[in-house]
Parts: C-alpha cells; structure tokens; sequence
C-alpha cells in the first residue's frame, strides 16, 4: 500500500519551500552563513517541534528562515524538495514562497532569491521531469507596505511566476486587507490562491472566493462549518488544498480520525492531499496519503485524491491528460 501511494502520479498543490527546510540543513546553514541561533545544539533545536496552533509553528519557521542567505541556499533547498516530492510520486509542483520575510525582514536581494529557486526548478525538471511554477505568498500579518514592495519588485518578472498566494496568521487578518494586491496580481495573468479556513472562519473562505477571487482554497477546514458555503463550493467545483499531518500537528484537528477530508470527498468536494511543510509535520506528501490510509480510507478514493490534485493544478490540459 505505501508503495503503491508513492508511486500512484500525483501533484502538489500547498507546499512552502521554506517549510521543506530540514532542522539538520537549517543547523548547518546558520553555522556556515554566521546566522545566529537561539539554541546552542541541534537536540536543543529539535525540542522546539511541539506545536500548539499556527503562531507557535510560524514563530520558529521565521526564526529559521533567517539561515537562508544565497542563491545557492535557495536553489539547493528546491532541489532537495524535488528530491523527496519525486520519490513520492510527485510530477507537477506549484510551490510556495515567502518573498516579503526574505526581502523585508531579513535583507536578501529579491532577484538573487527568486533566480536560485528558479534554477532548482529548473534542476528538478531536467532531473525528474517534474514540472510546475512558484506562488508569491503574501505574508497577512505583514505590513502592507512590503506587499506592495514585493509586487513593484515581482512586476519585471511576472511571467516567471505562476501565481498569488496568502499566508500566515489568518485569524484577524481576513482577505478584505488584500483585495488591491490580489487585483494587481491577476492584472499580471497570475493565478490565485489563498489559505482561508485554516484557523479562521468560514466567511474568510467566501470572501477569498468573492474579494481575492481564488481559484483553489488552501486548507478550507472550517467550511466544515458552514453548509450553504459548503455546497456553493461543491457546484463550483473549487478545490480544497488539504494538508492532514499539518492539521494535526497544529492542533486543527485533534485526532486524524477526526479529519474530514472522508466525509469532504462524500460530499462531493474536490479535495487534494498536500503536505504545506514537511520538516516542520513529520511528512512529506505520499505520508499525508499513508495518514488516510491509516485511518481506513480506501485505495480508490485516495487514488481519487491524486486523480484531483492533477484537475486542480493550473498545469495544462496536455500536462493534465499525460499525468492521468
Ligand atoms: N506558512 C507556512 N505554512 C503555513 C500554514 N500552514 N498556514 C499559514 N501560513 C503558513
Ligand atoms: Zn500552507
């Protein structure tokens, strides 16, 4: 079963770079970039992997971002995901990134950046033949300002970008705040996308839906919550990027048996299985797919789970045919 669900073709649709940032590779990092850390050992840093909600996870993924500093930082990250995603079976990515903390925050030249993981891709495409683009994610508990910094920056070089995406603490930062970005961002032809219902409500998924105009929900958990949303997004046909072990282990949900990508995909909704950031949640997506399987769901409806995570990529439609 395990081989057969890292074999069985699929793509990944909610996926973080920096959240494939491994504790050993971000230790080894901060040493050879002179980044400073807060802890004196690799065990000690491993100790912080206990999360109670979203804020305890972000609050170590920025820290460690931070190690990040070349372009070669950049492109052996892509590279070492690429790595991991095609053994799982990956053939298609499109792959977040968090440009405003690395710009921003933490000082890096945006095109020395985006260049390095571009050359990954690259790499990853003539190595694997795993094809795919990067989603600009807007950091919602930044500054606008640095969104709108990030775009003037991003505009030049538009057409090598597939796409917008909206991230970080959700709660009290509800898509109306990014109506503007996301209005630049499909006047530039991208595509777009946005976490909502992760911790938040369910009327941050509809006014993502009816504001930013995603065309995919990331997470989508609380429409759970909401029926009338719920079947709106079934006749829609707009697809759900889950991420099981990062519910779990950001105390989403409390108990994998819990989880309700089942009853979802019962319901008609088109789920997909992502793993958003594997070093941080104990898997990378062919585990997410195991965790299903563990808690009893059948071959066919995870094979029904790959089968959307390629109808709801924005590969197209000869890419689509030849991954089916
Ligand atoms: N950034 C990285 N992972 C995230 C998640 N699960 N939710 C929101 N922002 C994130
Ligand atoms: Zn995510």
């Amino acid at each position: 079963m395990r081989q057969a669900l890292a074999t069985m073709p699929k793509c990944e649709l909610h996926l973080h770079i920096e959240g494939t940032l491994e504790p050993d590779l971000a230790f080894a990092l901060a040493k050879r970039n002179g980044v400073a850390l807060p802890w004196t050992s690799l065990d000690e840093m491993k100790a912080q992997y206990e999360f109670e909600d979203l804020q305890s996870f972000l609050d170590l993924y920025y820290a460690l971002m931070r190690t990040l500093k070349t372009k070669d930082d950049f492109k052996d990250l892509m590279v070492a995901y690429l790595t991991r995603a095609n053994a799982d079976g990956v053939k298609h990515a499109e792959i977040f990134f968090d440009p405003q903390v690395h710009v921003c925050t933490n000082g890096l030249d945006f095109d020395m950046m985006l260049d390095g993981l571009l050359e990954g891709m690259m790499i990853g495409r003539e190595r694997f033949g795993i094809t795919g683009g990067l989603i600009l994610s807007i950091v919602r508990d930044m500054d606008i300002d640095s969104a709108n910094m990030i775009l003037d920056l991003a505009q030049p070089r538009k057409d090598e970008i597939l796409g917008i995406g909206l991230d970080s603490a959700e709660v009290g930062y509800p898509p109306d705040r990014f109506v503007d970005q996301f209005a630049r961002a499909r006047s530039f032809g991208w595509h777009c996308v946005a976490h909502a219902g992760e911790e938040g409500p369910a009327a941050y998924i509809r006014d993502a839906l009816d504001l930013l105009h995603a065309e995919r929900i990331d997470h989508g958990i609380h429409i759970q919550d909401d029926h009338e949303l719920l079947e709106r997004v079934v006749r829609d046909g707009v697809p759900l990027t889950c991420c099981p072990l990062s519910n779990l282990r950001l105390q989403v949900v409390h108990d994998m048996r819990k989880h309700p990508i089942p009853e979802f995909l019962h319901e008609g909704l088109m789920c997909t299985v992502n793993s958003d950031d594997p070093a941080y949640f104990g898997g990378y997506v062919a585990a997410n797919y195991a965790a299903l399987a563990d808690i009893g769901m059948p071959m066919e409806e995870l094979a029904a789970l790959a089968g959307n995570s390629i109808d709801a990529s924005f590969a197209s439609d000869g890419r689509k045919a030849q991954l089916h």
